[in-house]
């Protein structure tokens, strides 16, 4: 493989099994620069010198889901549990605004108790405060009803990882009670229903190969999903794949280019799972074609417990309140933060 297949993918917007497998193991370092680089200018192209950023708040550590993978999987008794107020998470949006956010993402765990008339009230709330922001659920699997109901309240996007694409690999990764086929069903539900809808997966998690990454990106293509969040798994101490190893960066950055390369317009964020496993990952995201950037925007003393795996940061760059570094080491490369919703381009 050369330069030219590149720009080749590039420009068909599309790759083979054979070019995906060899760029996933090549160790040709020029060869590799040429994907960064060609997938950075391609961003470059749609997005501008430009970061957007999404205040996360993470509004429920509960969780009714038993993911083998995960850290809030309802089986980890060693969780200190809580979930916010309507209050408290209106205040999270109202400190975000004052700092410049325009997008705020609401994320927990399958928490009942947060029933559709909450979750709705809050979202009105939240849409009548600020109605120059977008908001982003991340809520987990829920009806076609309630999807519909949270749009019609001013929900404007939807963040469900797919975890994978392949069926028996999303069986190896989940307990018998949650199905692919139901997660395929929410998200082809939540474009239906009219929102931005991002997909994703972990990179490097237990039983993965590169048949499965192979499958992420051509669910990818066909789906076109306006966002797409991929990180590298780490393993968590209390759940079951406790002693396998972690995803690593240099896969994640890899796929984060050829994502860019196959669907231009996306919405690719640097994730905090990789700016967990290196210290300079969410830049090297960046230059490696992602265009956005997440700061946690939770209570501070509730950071700690949404810990979906070990040592996820929580009290440095990535927080809300330290903007100011992040603009920094954004600008370091190249890069500027803006106060803009964000919106995907079409
Ligand atoms: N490592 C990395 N990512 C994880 N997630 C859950 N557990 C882990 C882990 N151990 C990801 C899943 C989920 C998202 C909220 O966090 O992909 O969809």
């Amino acid at each position: 493989m050369d330069k030219k297949a590149i720009s080749s993918i590039k420009e068909q917007r599309d790759i083979g099994f054979e070019a995906f497998g060899e760029l996933m193991s090549t160790d040709d370092k020029e060869l590799l620069e040429c994907l960064r680089n060609t997938a950075r200018d391609v961003a470059d192209d749609v997005y501008g010198k430009k970061v957007y950023i999404r205040g996360l708040i993470e509004i429920s550590n509960y969780c009714r889901n038993d993911c083998l993978y995960c850290g809030i999987r309802r089986s980890n008794c060693n969780v200190d549990r809580y979930r916010l107020s309507r209050e408290q998470i209106l205040g999270c949006c109202n400190a975000g605004y004052e700092l410049g956010f325009r997008t705020f993402v609401m994320q927990g765990g399958e928490d009942v108790k947060f029933n559709d008339d909450l979750i709705c009230s809050i979202i009105d709330a939240a849409k009548k405060k600020h109605p120059d922001c977008a908001i982003t659920l991340s809520l987990g699997e829920k009806s076609r009803d309630s999807y519909k109901r949270f749009f019609d309240a001013g929900a404007d996007r939807y963040l469900l990882r797919h975890e994978t694409a392949d069926k028996l690999h999303y069986e190896k990764l989940h307990p018998n009670d949650m199905s692919f086929d139901n997660r395929m069903r929410c998200l082809y539900d939540l474009k239906e229903i009219g929102y931005q809808v991002g997909c994703g997966f972990m990179v490097g998690s237990p039983y993965q190969t590169v048949e499965h990454l192979y499958k992420d990106i051509q669910f990818i293509k066909d789906f076109k999903p306006h966002m797409v969040g991929i990180g590298p798994f780490i393993s968590h101490k209390d759940t079951p794949f406790s002693d396998k190893a972690s995803g690593t960066m240099d896969a994640t950055l890899r796929l984060l280019s050829i994502i860019r390369l196959i669907h231009p317009n996306v919405l690719l964020p640097a994730t905090t799972a990789l700016g967990t496993i290196h210290p300079k990952g969410r830049e090297m995201g960046i230059l490696a074609g992602a265009n956005v950037v997440m700061p946690n925007l939770s209570p501070e003393n509730v950071r700690d417990k949404y810990m979906l795996y070990d040592n996820k940061i929580s009290t440095g760059e990535e927080a809300a309140e330290c903007l100011g570094s992040l603009k920094e080491r954004m600008n370091s490369i190249g890069y500027e933060i803006v106060e803009d919703r964000g919106d995907y381009k079409s």
